[in-house]
């Protein structure tokens, strides 16, 4: 069996100040499979990816391809060994256009020696025709959809021919039309002889794709078997070190005033008409298929994008809200889907990205009282679970699930009215989702209103008071909770008038 291992890595160790990320992993890749990582949020996963794709060096240990010692300096000789890697955090550059994001770092050259921008051009065109994809080579990137971004990253690590391709997380954000074209690439790459290492936190996408699956825990490989010889329980627990009573800590709460109130709102292109409330202690959901106007719907009412008709009425008082300040100074704030555009300060520790937003609130007498101030992130960290030497880390050291924890705790922090949680809990691993939905049963208790946004429906039925259907642009549908089925948000999330 061994002459098929195309990639075996050998003894890895990986320690960060404070964690000992990677704890003597061994595992091989066989040609023309997938080969699937599950664990925890921090476990190590996308340390190792890093690893093999030549971004961190390992402590210890080897990497071999075809049965070679091989030596993974850097990107640049990781792709020249015919390794690329889709990486978990969106990490582009705004104004890059889409034919440069296509491109970088391997210009076609003219005879001369320049940059063959003709040929990029006639290149990228071909591709994007290829591919379906309606958006022009000059498109810049800041003025694409994440999930836009997503499918082009995954473009361009299969378009150059690697044998070994790594995805991490590569569906957490593209619509599920996207996801099947993505599951037909994989196919073809496998027919050709590649292999993919793919990470997800997505049991049913797992089950469907994988040929084997390791399961990581705590930097150290629990356990690896083909597919057949696993089941999803047995997976979870593995990943999890407990058995996981997997529903949701959904309690009866009174409902009390109408908190936010949306009457007719508009933002031509985007949605028409749109009209909704959130009381105390309600949890309302908007469910619909990716590109229904969800999102753009909750960045409107956020300040982050205009509309041009409809009233927001808040706690009983019409409001204009122009810009994000003025929504956070009504007690509405808005966990963002897009991370990295809109919810981290890269470079800053822990504490300082969950305390940023409520600063204000740790300060009185002209001095901050920073005592205070850390024993209420310690406790928010805690009570989530977030996995961190200390809350001094800087954040993007954090894993990409912590990291989302951190700001959802930014947000919790500064005791808003209303929260706006926008795919809360994408890229949360099956234990930690749990402690998130105990949070947002905690802040019902606290009469808060929370409007939540999920592609999941398993989880809207789990945790919702009623559900919003958007379907293009407009309110298909309102379903109380005793109504909730997935069939019926279905036919409402798919009506085409
Ligand atoms: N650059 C870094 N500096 C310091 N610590 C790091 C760094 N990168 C990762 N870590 C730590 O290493 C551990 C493993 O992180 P890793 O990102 O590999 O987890 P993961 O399994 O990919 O999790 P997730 O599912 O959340 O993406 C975590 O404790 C993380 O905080
Ligand atoms: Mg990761």
């Amino acid at each position: 069996m061994d002459e098929v291992v195309k990639l075996r890595v050998r003894n890895i160790e990986k320690s960060f100040p404070g964690v000992k990320a990677l704890d003597n992993i061994n595992f091989s890749v066989r040609k023309g499979t997938v080969h699937v990582l599950c664990g925890e949020n921090g476990a190590g996963k996308s340390t190792l990816m890093k690893i093999i794709n030549g971004i961190y060096k390992a402590d210890a240990g080897e990497i071999l391809i075809d049965g070679k010692v091989v030596e993974v300096q850097d990107p640049i000789k990781a792709r020249s060994l015919g390794i690329s890697m889709i990486f978990q955090e969106l990490n582009y550059i705004p104004e890059m256009t889409v034919e440069e994001s296509l491109f970088v770092g391997n210009w076609p050259k003219n005879r001369y020696g320049n940059v063959d921008w003709g040929a990029i051009r006639r290149n990228t065109i071909v591709l994007l025709n290829r591919e379906g994809l309606d958006y022009s080579p000059e498109t810049k990137l800041k003025d694409l959809t994440v999930s836009d971004i997503q499918m082009l990253e995954i473009l361009k690590a299969i378009s150059w021919n690697s044998d070994i391709i790594i995805m991490d997380e590569p569906t957490s954000a593209i619509t599920q039309k996207e996801v099947e074209v993505l599951f037909k690439k994989i196919n073809e790459l496998k027919s050709r002889g590649a292999c993919i290492i793919y990470i997800s936190h997505k049991m049913d996408e797992i089950f469907k794709i994988a040929d084997e699956i390791t399961v990581f825990r705590d930097g150290c490989v629990i356990d690896s078997r083909p597919k057949e010889q696993y089941d999803m329980e047995t997976v979870i627990s593995q990943m999890v070190g407990r058995k996981l009573e997997n529903n949701f800590p959904k309690e009866e709460v009174e409902i009390g005033n109408t908190l936010l109130e949306v009457k007719n709102l508009t933002n031509k292109g985007n949605f028409n008409e749109i009209s909704f409330h959130v009381r105390e202690g309600e949890i309302i959901g908007f469910a619909g298929l990716m590109g229904a106007g969800r999102t753009e719907i909750m960045r409107s009412l956020f300040g982050l994008d205009e509309y041009q008709s409809g009233e927001i009425i808040i706690k009983g008082e019409k409001v204009s809200i122009k810009t994000v300040k003025d929504c956070i100074n009504k007690k509405v704030v808005m966990l963002s889907e897009d991370r990295r555009r809109y919810g981290i300060v890269p470079v800053r520790s822990v504490r300082e990205n969950v305390s940023l937003s409520s600063l204000k609130k740790f300060i009185y007498r002209g001095r901050l009282h920073a005592k205070e101030e850390n024993a209420v992130i310690e406790d928010y960290c805690k009570k989530m679970r977030v996995k961190t030497p200390t809350v001094e880390t800087s954040i993007e050291s954090l894993s990409g699930g912590n990291q989302q924890k951190v700001i959802l705790a930014k947000w919790m922090v500064t005791d808003p009215d209303v929260l706006i949680l926008d795919e809360p809990t994408r890229g949360i691993d099956v234990g930690a989702k749990y402690e998130i939905y105990v949070l947002m049963m905690e802040l019902a208790k606290q009469k808060k209103g929370i409007i939540m946004v999920s592609s999941e429906l398993p989880e809207l039925i789990g945790m919702c008071d009623r559900i919003y259907v958007i379907s293009k642009g407009k309110v298909a549908g309102e379903l109380m909770r005793s109504d909730f089925s997935q069939e019926e948000i279905m036919k409402l999330a798919t009506k085409t008038s």
